[in-house]
């Protein structure tokens, strides 16, 4: 199910992250034998109490690999989603299916399958955050992760339609070089906000700091003029995942890093480098729709047992392959 801007979008509440919520938590979850996964945006709370925080990448092969009966997706609802198509075996519960995300929503099946009629022969990408539908439409699915492997794979000659985040997309055709990759309009509103006037306006009262950003980020091309201009040596500009932000964080050696991406990414950053003094670029880049996975939707989820994923098997067979070969791909995520 994914949510349109108008539903009631009301998170559920009152559950305080004590104590004793986190040894229910834990109580409840090995009663029913379930993993808790946790993307990098969720609130520190959730982060903190599950088995693995992660990137989509790093999340969906733990999925497809685990031996747990339940996966308790604590992220949006593509990707509890994804982890039902790549373990259909599996009861696979999200603690509030009205997650959503405004980048998958940007293309329906109906529109990829009158694209692909637009250019016959060509392979289609597509980025993991998509419906089943989409993905079921899909020779090749994607992270940010491993989006540049993933088309590098794909014979030179060969057109790619590439979808649904154009700022990811700019990145693969600049990383790859290839002009024949066609890329959808679509974008995440949070990303998108995060723009290069206030990029640089930060680079510039910071001068020594790196600058982790995001690809999906509207500020991802400036980040390179920056650096093309000599405003920031290029060396400390790094687009990245967000698993590869946290692996990047143990590594550099700059005091300060300017990070381009969802808020909740800051959490982990500062448990993987706490000497390190990370800024968002943007503080009110805050996704509504991870942050609709509250302490107390956890707690209802793993008491009822709700809200259980389902994919349809026909669409579901039809997606495995195209989700198969992204965790195929690449170098592992973040992830711990
Ligand atoms: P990654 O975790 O794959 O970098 O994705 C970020 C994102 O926007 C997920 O919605
Ligand atoms: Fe979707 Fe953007 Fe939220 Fe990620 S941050 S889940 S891409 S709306």
């Amino acid at each position: 199910m994914t949510t349109t801007l108008d539903a009631d979008l009301t998170p559920y509440g009152g559950v305080e992250a004590d104590a004793d919520w986190a040894a229910r938590v834990r109580e409840l979850a090995t009663k029913r034998d379930a993993v808790l996964l946790a993307h990098n945006y969720q609130v520190p709370e959730i982060q903190d109490i599950a088995d693995f925080t992660g990137d989509s990448l790093a999340l969906s092969r733990i999925a497809a690999n685990s031996d747990a009966s339940t996966i308790v997706f604590c992220g949006v609802h593509f990707m509890a989603e994804t982890a039902k198509i790549l373990a259909p075996e599996k009861t696979v519960l999200i603690p509030d299916a009205r997650a959503g995300c405004s980048l998958a929503d940007s293309i329906t099946g109906e529109q990829l399958r009158a694209w692909k009629a637009e250019h016959p022969g060509a392979v289609v990408v597509s980025y993991v955050n998509t419906t089943a539908e989409v993905k079921a439409e899909t020779d090749i699915c994607c992270t940010s992760s491993n989006a540049v492997d993933v088309v590098a794979s794909i014979p030179a000659d060969q057109e790619v339609l590439f979808l649904p985040d154009q700022f990811l997309g700019a990145h693969v055709k600049r990383v790859t070089g290839r002009d024949n990759v066609h890329v959808w309009a679509g974008e995440c509103h949070v990303h998108a906000g995060i723009n290069g006037a206030e990029l640089a306006a930060r680079a510039e009262e910071d001068p020594d700091a790196d600058l982790f950003i995001h690809p999906e980020c509207g500020c991802a091309t400036s980040a390179l003029y920056l650096a093309g201009e000599g405003a920031v040596a290029p060396e400390r500009v790094k687009i990245l995942s967000t698993g590869d932000m946290v692996h990047a964080a143990r590594d550099t050696k700059a005091r300060s890093v300017l990070v381009a991406t969802e808020i909740g990414m800051i959490h982990q950053l500062r448990k993987a480098a706490p000497e390190i003094d990370f800024r968002a670029v943007n503080d009110r880049a805050s996704c509504r729709y991870m942050k609709m996975i509250t302490p107390a939707a956890l707690l209802r989820c793993l008491t009822e047992g709700a809200d259980e994923v389902h994919v349809d098997a026909e669409t579901a067979a039809r997606a495995r392959a195209s989700v198969q070969r992204m965790i195929e791909i690449g170098q592992p995520g973040g992830g711990e």
